[in-house]
């Protein structure tokens, strides 16, 4: 099929990447000049496993190209997506202007076309219920040409996101057209791999399902990250808990990781948007609230500890941050736990040390000269009071711990993502401070305390 994608960002890249991937036309549409050079000249301008030898292929092969020009993107279009961003305002609710906007611009290029066949519109975007009713109705004023919107929501995570487009548990559909439903089957119809996980329902069951997806991945890290105050008070191990509760089919295993917090660009946002959205229908969404001041609580709850366990003030001490980056696999620092733990060692009069495998150059645009950036965990740890581990990179649970601890000075580590093994901590000599599992406490070669 021709398929137009309007914004090559996070979402819009890897959707069009992959509809080539499995034998669509796919042209995308990007105004950042900066970006689509770099599309241009084939070059993925984010970090994602797979995909810049995904692009590389289709681009090579003809299926896939770029351009900054809506007017030619749609001229021969069946479908067009919209990836757009939908940030949030300062006030929590959604910005809406960049989605209205590609709206508006598609509508007026399909307005010029006479094209006598149905386009497909389908809206990638996570929106507020009923946004996708309204813009399929402002189209349909907007435009001569037969536009049905269709809102088909994405459940992609970073760092596997290729690997989640191309196998989805599920395709959820919202829209009200048995045609354009038709169509969208036709898309996705290689990625199909059982009838009933191609989901059609309404527009605004399918805007509530994105939202509602997050919001309970996020309860479920918030709920476990409650866990870990109750773990840490009775000496309880949030891991044999996870386990433990993991295995009851009901329950499942996944999102079950207690830690330092949630971050990213899209569970902070999504549930602060739930929370918006319940707002204007005049409720306020106790259970959002919960898992949000939980989020917020437990990174301070991670600064404290380090500060109650660090044998001296935090004022003046050195504390090497092992990871920036929001999760493992991606340089995406977007409300990353990172942001907010260093601000509280800062603010709590700490140096600090930062080290990350991909997420540095994005943390230097904001802590600028404020922390001092290392180019490899072992040299940032060397010579520190502390090293508090914020990212599961997996390079970092197999580090020389036993030279790590020799160069500090202070071998404690505090563990924000409970990635490392508590053994190895013990025999290199570490004082160990994971999240709600017991720590390891020895006798410390203190090298210089104060
Ligand atoms: C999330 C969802 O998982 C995707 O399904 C969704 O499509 C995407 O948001 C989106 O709305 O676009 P993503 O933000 O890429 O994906 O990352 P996740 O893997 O979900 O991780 C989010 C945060 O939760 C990370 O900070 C991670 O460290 C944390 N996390 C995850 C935990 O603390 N514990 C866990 O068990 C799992």
């Amino acid at each position: 099929m021709d398929v137009t994608i309007i914004g090559c960002g996070y979402v819009g890249l890897v959707t069009g990447t992959c509809l080539a991937s499995i034998g669509h036309t796919v042209r995308g549409v990007e105004k950042d000049q900066r970006k689509l050079k770099s599309l241009l000249e084939g070059h993925c301008p984010i970090f994602e496993p797979g995909l810049q030898e995904l692009m590389t292929e289709n681009m090579s092969e003809g299926r896939l190209s770029f351009t900054e020009n809506v007017k030619t993107a749609v001229k021969d279009a069946e479908i067009v997506f919209l990836c757009v961003g939908t940030p949030p305002k300062p006030d929590g609710t959604v910005d809406m202007s960049f989605l209205e906007g590609a709206g508006k611009e598609v509508c007026d290029a399909l307005a010029e076309l006479n094209n006598d066949y149905l386009v497909t519109i389908i809206v990638k975007s996570t929106v507020p219920a009923g946004t996708n009713r309204k813009l399929h109705n402002f189209l349909k004023t907007q435009t001569k040409a037969y536009v049905q919107v269709v809102s088909n929501p994405e459940f992609l995570k970073e760092g596997t996101a290729v690997q989640d487009c191309l196998a989805p548990d599920r395709i959820v559909v919202g829209g009200e057209s048995p045609e354009a439903f038709r169509m969208i089957r036709r898309l996705y119809d290689p990625l199909v791999k059982r009838e009933e996980h191609f989901m059609t329902m309404n527009w605004e069951s399918a805007e509530l399902t994105k939202y509602a997806a997050n919001a309970m991945l996020a309860a479920r890290i918030s709920f476990m990250n409650e866990m870990t105050i109750l773990c840490d008070a009775y000496g309880a191990d949030v891991e044999d808990i996870r386990k433990g509760i993991g295995t009851d089919s009901r329950i499942g295993p996944a999102f079950l990781r207690a830690g330092c917090g949630y971050g990213g660009s899209c569970f902070p946002k999504d549930v602060a948007a739930l929370e918006h959205i319940s707002r204007a229908v005049g409720y306020q969404n106790l259970f959002v609230d919960v898992i949000q001041q939980v989020n917020e609580n437990q990174k301070k709850r991670f600064v404290e500890k380090i500060a109650g366990k660090l044998g001296r003030p935090l004022q003046g001490a050195t504390i090497a941050v092992w990871g920036l980056a929001f999760k493992a696999d991606t340089d995406d620092i977007r409300e990353s736990p990172a942001l907010n733990v260093i601000r509280y060692l800062l603010d709590g009069g700490a140096k600090v040390r930062a080290h990350d495998y991909k997420g540095m150059e994005n943390m230097r645009q904001v802590f600028k000269d404020e922390i001092e950036f290392v180019s490899d965990p072992v040299t940032a740890a060397a010579g520190c009071d502390a090293v508090a581990l914020i990212t599961d990179w997996p390079q970092y649970t197999t580090l020389p711990f036993r030279k790590i601890a020799a160069t500090m000075n202070q071998p404690i580590i505090f563990d924000g993502r409970n990635c490392l093994q508590r053994d190895v901590m013990r025999e290199s000599g570490f004082q160990y401070y994971p999240m709600g599992r017991p720590p390891v406490e020895q006798t410390l070669r203190l090298k210089n305390r104060v």
